[in-house]
């Protein structure tokens, strides 16, 4: 990466990383899957169920020690959690996954619209003559949310174009941007092509406009060293499972005073302070996003994830990846009858990359490579405006992680090759 001097990992730690990951050891599969979820090592396995053993009991609730004792591991998860992004833990609001953070924002965003929210809500109120911007790179998640919230509130979904590599066209980005946005909602990290996005750039059309910012970084904070406030974003969301921690958990990050006047979405137990038969007063966030029993293990078994992160290095695994995405690019750019989409090699990504396998369907890429012992990811990968901007249907996506050694990349690139010849289409 640009600026991260950290030495990247060598063979030998990958490979004592692997000997962490129980379904990395003993199999022949080279699992290249990363970006659709990661691998977990034993750690986060134990910690939850270490957690279901000795400490179990609702948490924010009970008076009795272990109730006192589940809600410190699930306050600590939260301040871990938070801490990894450079949060703090009143920033961070557990959910089940990315997607639930951005439903809850749009969600919460049309309450406000609807009048919920009272004065602190005007903030977020949408109506007819405003704009929504997201991108046309983006996953479902962090564009049918908003073409809902258009649709609920009569306000306008606007995107910035990709050009024919499948980059965002920031020269667009500053005619798109304007004084009607409210809401910008851009992903750090594309799911399709690795690239990183510019944040510094729409951050600052998105300030001089007025609007709210919104990152999915979904494929970032697993791979990157992030900093949310740093990167001046307002609202930022992720996932657990993509980052060695199990599903079922992920996170919306906020600016506390923007999280504290925002309207909750899901109502009910655990996230208020007074209920009388015809109102309810809520909590302070993170609380007052958090109705229902919440997802306490899974919680305790995410902040396991981080620390393992944490103590191998995230600028070591930046580098690991930045190192993975170059080779995985530059073969990939040799091999003939292979379009990489996306930037050529060279440009920073993470150790991701996807490709369009000319006369053949990825879905045939996928089964000849499986059977080759090679897991990759192939379709649309949940972003059907992309492959249809760069005139595809689906791709074929290899994507590492730190457990990912260059051997791994180097099977995938030689059965790649052989995938046309397979077919009979190579020339
Ligand atoms: C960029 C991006 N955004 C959002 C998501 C959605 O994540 P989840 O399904 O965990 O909510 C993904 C998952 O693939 C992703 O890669």
């Amino acid at each position: 990466m640009e600026g991260n001097h950290e030495p990247s990992l060598t063979d030998a730690e990958v490979r004592r990383i692997r000997e962490d990951f129980p379904l990395l050891t003993g199999t022949p599969t080279v699992y290249l899957d990363s970006g659709a979820t990661s691998q977990k090592p034993l750690a986060v396995l134990d910690a939850e169920r270490e957690f279901y053993l000795h400490r179990n009991a609702a948490v924010h609730r009970g008076a009795h020690t272990l109730a006192v004792e589940a809600t410190d591991a699930y306050e600590e998860a939260r301040r871990v959690v938070a801490g990894f992004v450079g949060g703090a833990e009143t920033e961070l609001v557990w959910t089940s996954n990315a997607t639930e953070a951005i439903n809850l924002l749009a969600y919460s965003f049309s309450n406000a619209t609807a009048g919920r929210g009272g004065e602190a809500g005007r903030r977020f109120r949408l109506g007819p003559g405003d704009e929504i911007v997201t991108t046309e790179l983006e996953h479902h998640a962090n564009l049918i949310p908003w073409q809902e919230l258009a649709a609920r509130t009569g306000a306008v979904l606007r995107w910035i174009p990709v050009d024919d590599t499948g980059a965002l066209d920031l020269g667009a980005a500053a005619e798109v941007v304007g004084e009607r946005t409210r809401v910008v909602a851009f992903s750090h990290v594309s799911n399709v092509t690795g690239a990183i996005t510019d944040v510094a750039a729409l951050v600052g059309l998105a300030r001089a406009a007025g609007a709210l910012t919104v990152l999915d970084a979904c494929q970032s904070v697993p791979h990157l060293s992030v900093d949310l406030p740093a990167l001046g974003v307002d609202f930022a969301v992720f996932s657990g499972h993509k980052m060695l921690g199990p599903t079922g958990i992920g996170a919306l990050w906020g600016r506390t005073e923007l999280l504290d006047a925002m309207p909750p979405f899901l109502t009910g137990g655990s996230m208020i302070t007074k209920v009388t038969m015809e109102t309810a007063h809520y909590l302070p966030a993170p609380t007052r996003f958090e109705a229902g029993t919440q997802r306490v293990a899974q919680a305790v078994a995410l902040a396991e994830a981080v620390r393992y992160l944490e103590d191998v290095g995230m600028e070591r695994i930046a580098a690991h990846e930045h190192a993975l995405g170059q080779r995985l690019a530059s073969g990939l750019a040799e091999l003939e009858g292979i379009r990489l989409i996306g930037p050529p090699p060279g440009t920073a990504r993470v150790g991701l990359a996807a490709v369009d396998v000319d006369g053949v369907h990825a879905h045939d890429v996928g089964q000849v490579l499986d059977v080759a012992g090679v897991a990759v990811r192939v379709g649309h990968h949940c972003a059907q405006p992309l492959h249809r901007a760069l005139g595809l249907t689906a791709s074929t996506r290899a994507s590492g992680y730190l457990y990912t050694t260059t051997e791994d990349v180097d099977r995938f690139l030689a059965e790649l090759a052989g995938v046309r010849s397979y077919f009979r289409v190579a020339g």
